[in-house]
């Protein structure tokens, strides 16, 4: 209780939770791995659900906290059983709970209907924005897996790691570098993960760096670089090859960038801060630019809920008054005939094609370019969403668009 009474004043002064449960568990190393997957569990399952769960008093906190855990569909143990008997409930109560992968939001609603008094799917649309469709909803209130990328698809040393410890996995049907690892892992123990012969990266991300196609010998701007997810793919897909000038305007990010450029050995990655105001130095002739915009983050919902009720109306206008300056910003630079990507990890209009359209007008010699979906071959001539359940991980927003 007293460590999710930390969290969730956090949490009320709009800061990310997850960031600051890492630091409590730094601090606080008497916690084994079981009990912090225990109490990160409760802690994501109640704000996942905090649309029904903040409706409960004060005096509830202990019921709440049991029911996100449970509507999370995490698993009955004893620690549990000993939290519900505390509140009344005897083992059976329970039992409403099983097979909870295959609960719909109907049942779900059913089951907390006695303790809450709004159990509707509109409650746990954020009201700030226009209903979201009952699918997308769905795929909201439940986690994506853990992805991974390999550097070789034919990798054999990784998925044999993850066997040993037992821990199950399934690749991706269509992208064979991608790979879905289904329960918690300590990468840090796997020699592929030392050597850099793979990246933690989220699907959609992944969509990202093949929707970019950079060619080898090319050079590459990725713009809002951050740690280098994306770099290090378009580094991969480049064989190591030309150039890619990763800038950020976050310093800190930028070493984490360079720390894994090293792990994995690419050379041609030059890490650089850049505020997003004066170009930088030593720009080549480009062929490529990506924009992965900072953003609302509303497309990571599923991996860090407790961020979709800190959001509001004009937090997202201003995010999306940035996207546009850098866009502004990095226009004149691309050579005629050359790849713009624009991306986020929003679902959000106004951060996407709202952005979009307003760029294409300020800057008529641009115009959107046709993109092949990486997974379903379809050719789209606008922007396009990367959306669970069709794709297994954060929501994401992608436009290419080319210089005339
Ligand atoms: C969506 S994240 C990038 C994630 C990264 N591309 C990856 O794949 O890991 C957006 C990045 O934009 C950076 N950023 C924020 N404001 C910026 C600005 N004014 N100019 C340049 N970068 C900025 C943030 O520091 C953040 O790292």
């Amino acid at each position: 209780m007293q460590v999710f009474q930390e969290i969730h004043s956090c949490f009320l002064q709009q800061r990310p939770v997850d960031q600051h449960l890492s630091r409590f568990f730094r601090r606080n190393s008497q916690f084994g791995s079981r009990d912090r997957r225990w109490i990160s569990a409760t802690i994501f399952g109640y704000y996942r659900w905090y649309g029904w769960l903040k409706q409960l008093s004060e005096q509830q906190l202990k019921l709440a906290l049991l029911l996100g855990y449970l509507l999370d569909g995490n698993e009955v143990n004893e620690l549990t059983l000993h939290w519900g008997k505390q509140l009344g409930f005897e083992a059976d109560w329970f039992l409403r709970f099983e097979s909870h992968s295959s609960l719909d939001l109907e049942k779900k609603s059913k089951i907390v209907a006695e303790f809450i008094q709004d159990s509707t799917v509109d409650s746990l649309n954020p009201n700030f924005i226009p209903k979201l469709d009952l699918q997308l909803i769905t795929s909201l209130q439940t986690r994506p897996h853990l992805w991974i990328r390999l550097l070789d698809a034919q990798n054999q040393s990784f998925p044999k790691f993850l066997d040993k410890k037992g821990i199950n996995y399934s690749a991706h049907p269509t992208l064979k570098n991608a790979l879905a690892v289904h329960a918690p892992v300590n990468l840090h123990e796997s020699m592929d993960f030392k050597k850099g012969k793979l990246e933690v990266q989220d699907l959609s991300s992944q969509i990202i760096g093949l929707i970019c196609k950079p060619q080898p010998g090319e050079n590459w701007w990725d713009v809002c670089s951050g740690s280098g997810g994306k770099a290090l793919h378009l580094a991969a897909l480049m064989n190591g090859t030309g150039k890619i000038y990763a800038t950020d305007i976050r310093h800190q990010a930028l070493k984490e960038c360079a720390k894994r450029m090293k792990r994995a050995a690419w050379k041609n990655i030059t890490p650089q801060v850049w505020d997003g105001q004066k170009l930088p130095e030593a720009l080549p002739a480009l062929d490529g630019i990506l924009v992965d915009a900072p953003c609302s983050c509303s497309g990571t919902w599923r991996r860090s809920p407790d961020i979709r009720w800190s959001l509001s109306k004009e937090k997202v206008l201003e995010f999306a008054e940035l996207q546009f300056n850098i866009l502004k910003q990095v226009a004149p630079v691309l050579p005629a005939g050359k790849t713009l990507v624009y991306a986020t990890c929003s679902i959000l209009p106004e951060e996407n094609e709202q952005v979009i359209a307003r760029f294409l007008k300020e800057f008529p010699e641009y115009c959107l370019l046709p993109m092949t979906h990486p997974l379903t071959g379809d050719i789209t001539t606008e922007g396009l969403y990367l959306l669970p359940p069709e794709v297994d991980g954060n929501g994401m927003f992608v436009a290419a668009l080319t210089k005339r």
